[in-house]
């Protein structure tokens, strides 16, 4: 059995059901399991990273685990909280969701700092592990989704600069094939898209598919717990492909216009 932990979210909710899809048993973690509908080979467990005892209970018996957590400030609390269950329950190997460009230092600061902690705490567990550090989902855009109904512009936090948007199905298929395969040990996969793409640039592929004008302006200033991120990204060090999804897929990664074209009734 695998328990999948943020499983309501983007990449959780995609890996249940990849993980589901080829009649692998899943343990969906969430805090709210009215969230969760029941499935076949699906037990929906109740969990909250706050609460050490929860964590226990959804890792007893658990195989492997796919880790991801989604803190409302930067803290490496939540992973640790996890490995350190992981490792108590006798868990065979974890798969986390970090972010791409973790550790890296600039303008002052440590991208991903929280990630960091998180990976370095499951490195040191002694639990087999495998780190995925995607780019930027291209299902970020449905937050545009408001802006673009009202007519009204979309925020470019990074200023025109590309970044090597990817797919989240993308992101959830490889996470099911490290928490289903073997060779995935030790690994650190870094999974982009196809090519980079500005905001500009999904503005107006967005716009072709949904047959409206998509216009882009500037976005605020982050809060100081993003801002190296979004400076890194802003100085064009995300505008960063890699054959990474290729390589464990055995395909090419989704294009942005492929994902935008699969959602465009979300808009
Ligand atoms: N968006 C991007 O462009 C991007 C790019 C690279 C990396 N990432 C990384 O991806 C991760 C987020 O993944 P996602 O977008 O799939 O998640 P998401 O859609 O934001 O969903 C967050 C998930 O975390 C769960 N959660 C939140 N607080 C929890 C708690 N205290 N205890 C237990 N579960 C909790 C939620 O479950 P319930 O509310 O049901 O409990 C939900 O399933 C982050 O680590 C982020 O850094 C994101």
């Amino acid at each position: 059995m695998i328990l999948v932990t943020g499983a309501t979210g983007t990449i959780g909710r995609l890996t249940v059901a990849g993980l589901l899809a080829r009649g692998v048993p899943v343990r969906a973690m969430t805090r709210d399991p009215r969230r969760i509908a029941p499935a076949d080979g699906l037990e929906v467990v109740a969990g909250d990273f706050d609460d050490p005892g929860s964590l226990r209970r959804a890792a007893t018996g658990a195989e492997r685990i796919l880790l991801v957590t989604a803190p409302p400030e930067p803290t490496e609390r939540h992973d640790v909280a996890m490995v350190d269950a992981a490792v108590r329950a006798g868990a065979g190997a974890v798969v986390k969701l970090s972010a791409i460009g973790t550790g890296e230092r600039y303008a002052g600061g440590v991208i991903g700092e929280w990630h960091l902690r998180g990976e370095e705490a499951l490195r040191g567990s002694g639990l087999s592990w495998t780190i995925l550090r995607p780019s930027v989902f291209a299902s970020n855009t449905l937050w545009w989704a408001p802006a673009i109904r009202a007519g009204a512009p979309v925020p470019d936090p990074v200023d025109g600069a590309r970044q090597g948007v990817v797919d989240p199905r993308d992101v959830a298929a490889v996470a099911v094939a490290a928490l289903t395969g073997t060779g995935h040990d030790a690994a650190v996969y870094t999974l982009t898209g196809p090519a980079p793409v500005s905001v500009g640039e999904q503005a107006l592929i967005l716009g072709e598919v949904l047959g409206r004008h998509v216009a882009v302006t500037t976005a605020p200033p982050p809060a100081a717990a993003w801002a190296a991120g979004i400076a890194w990204s802003r100085d064009g060090h995300n505008a960063v492909v890699t054959d990474d999804v290729s390589r464990v897929l055995g395909r090419a990664p989704a294009s942005f216009r492929t994902w935008a074209a699969d959602h465009r009734t979300a808009f």
